[in-house]
């Protein structure tokens, strides 16, 4: 499916929302000008039972080859790790305090793996203090404080390498690796670094862990980085004549923003995996390791609105402003300001539809050019008072906010799950 906005938009909301009679949206049979009226706005709203369906969605599709957890840096609310964790969702974590949320929702310590490109050493005696399960090494500096910290608690830590992968992984279906990177060892290194934690007594190596870039809407680009990573994996094995446990195969599994972003089509991504679930079994030191998906933007990112009102709407030499009290302070995505770099319109839809639709800007409260919500949305007249929702907002919104610009509150966050609404972050906090 490829959709141009406003049909994205319009597809998203038949997908995974509603509109009742008078065209007020829903979310999980909630209007929104109720939740926007008792929890105030701005307001990050998520919906349970869509978190759970992308969750389903994905674990079937690579059933019998991966298992899915949850990147938490997507959205680190205890309650939206809660619910993926409720579905069967281990963790992965970037932080120490990412370490705490997934304890909070309930994530038993086994279950979360800690990957990131500078793990200081409080967070790594947070960590493994906590009983970790595992703890995927990006360079040797880490590697070398890992097996401290690990000496200092008198404990072994479970490790696996991360690989930036090489120039050979590029081309064909694969658009990965290849260049210089802060994240993980370099492919050509390798077997030094395989080398290097066989050396450690307090460090045993598990695994692989490759993470070729998010929002792949492509299955095929996704099948081939697996399929990489399993020849990758299958030469740690090798060198360590072990069968390997883990072969953590990253998140990157993107979601439609813009107007000709296709849907990743979970079927096909299925009907690619035969092979490489043959791969594995034909290979003694892999059949028996555990493949992990980790993906957060695929898993939360539908799921989410950010709810706005209007607090102005200005004429400005021929141009349609609608400033509203939401902006990227709490939405840096969506600003286009979040690592894009030509900027397009996230889906951006006014809660109570009207007739027509022109095109306007929908710009924050901050006092810069940077804060707009939407460049050209299609929206009809709006006046002080109404609301505007940027869909896909689940992922990547408020935590990868510049929360502290301009020092306004927080908004509060609300999960809607069986006909009900609950704070899940008091506005302020
Ligand atoms: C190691 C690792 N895993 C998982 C993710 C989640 O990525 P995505 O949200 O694209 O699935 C990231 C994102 O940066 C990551 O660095």
């Amino acid at each position: 499916m490829s959709q141009t906005a406003p049909d994205l938009a319009t597809a998203l909301i038949a997908e995974n929302f509603s509109r009742d009679a008078p065209g007020i949206l829903h979310v999980g049979g909630l209007p929104l000008t109720d939740l926007a009226q008792n929890y105030g706005t701005p307001l990050f709203v998520y919906d349970a039972d869509l978190l759970r369906r992308a969750y389903r969605a994905l674990r079937a599709a690579v059933a019998g080859f991966a298992e899915v957890d949850y990147s938490v840096k997507a959205n680190p609310n205890p309650a939206v790790i809660r619910v993926f964790h409720e579905e069967g969702a281990g963790a992965e974590i970037a932080s120490g305090a990412e370490f705490d949320a997934a304890l909070k929702a309930g994530v038993p310590p086994q279950r979360i793996l800690f990957a990131g490109p500078g793990k200081s050493a409080a967070d790594l005696d947070r960590v493994i203090g906590g009983g970790i399960g595992e703890i995927h090494l990006e360079n040797r500096e880490e590697l070398f404080r890992v097996a401290t910290a690990a000496e200092r608690h008198g404990t072994t830590v479970r490790v696996a390498l991360r690989i930036n992968p090489g120039a050979t992984a590029q081309g064909g279906a694969m658009r990965m690796g290849g260049k210089p990177s802060p994240f993980g060892f370099d492919e050509e290194e390798l077997s030094e670094a395989i080398t290097a934690v066989e050396g450690q007594p307090r460090l045993h190596l598990v695994g692989l862990h490759l993470f070729a870039g998010t929002q792949g809407l492509k299955a095929d680009t996704l099948l081939g980085q697996w399929a990489y990573g399993l020849e990758l994996a299958a030469q740690i094995a090798q060198q360590t004549a072990r069968p390997l446990e883990t072969i953590d195969l990253g998140g990157g599994l993107g979601i439609p923003y813009f107007s000709g972003d296709a849907t990743l089509d979970l079927e096909a991504l299925r009907a690619g995996l035969p092979p490489l679930i043959e791969t594995l079994r034909r290979n003694p030191l892999l059949a028996g390791a555990r493949v992990v998906l980790e993906p957060g933007r695929y898993l939360a990112g539908p799921a989410g609105i950010y709810v706005a009102r209007v607090l102005a709407v200005k004429h400005s030499r021929g141009s349609r402003f609608v400033i509203t009290d939401g902006g990227m302070h709490h939405h840096l995505a969506a600003s286009g300001n979040l690592g894009q770099i030509v900027k397009r319109d996230f889906p951006v839809v006014a809660v109570r539809q009207g007739e027509g639709a022109t095109p306007c800007t929908v710009s924050g409260p901050l006092c810069t050019p940077l804060d707009v919500l939407a460049r050209a949305a299609p929206l009809p007249e709006l006046t002080e008072g109404d609301l505007v929702a940027v869909l896909q907002s689940g992922a990547y919104g408020l935590t990868a906010s510049p929360t502290g610009f301009l020092s306004h509150p927080m908004p509060a966050e609300v999960l809607v799950e069986g006909g009900s609404a609950r704070v899940i972050r008091v506005r302020g906090d």
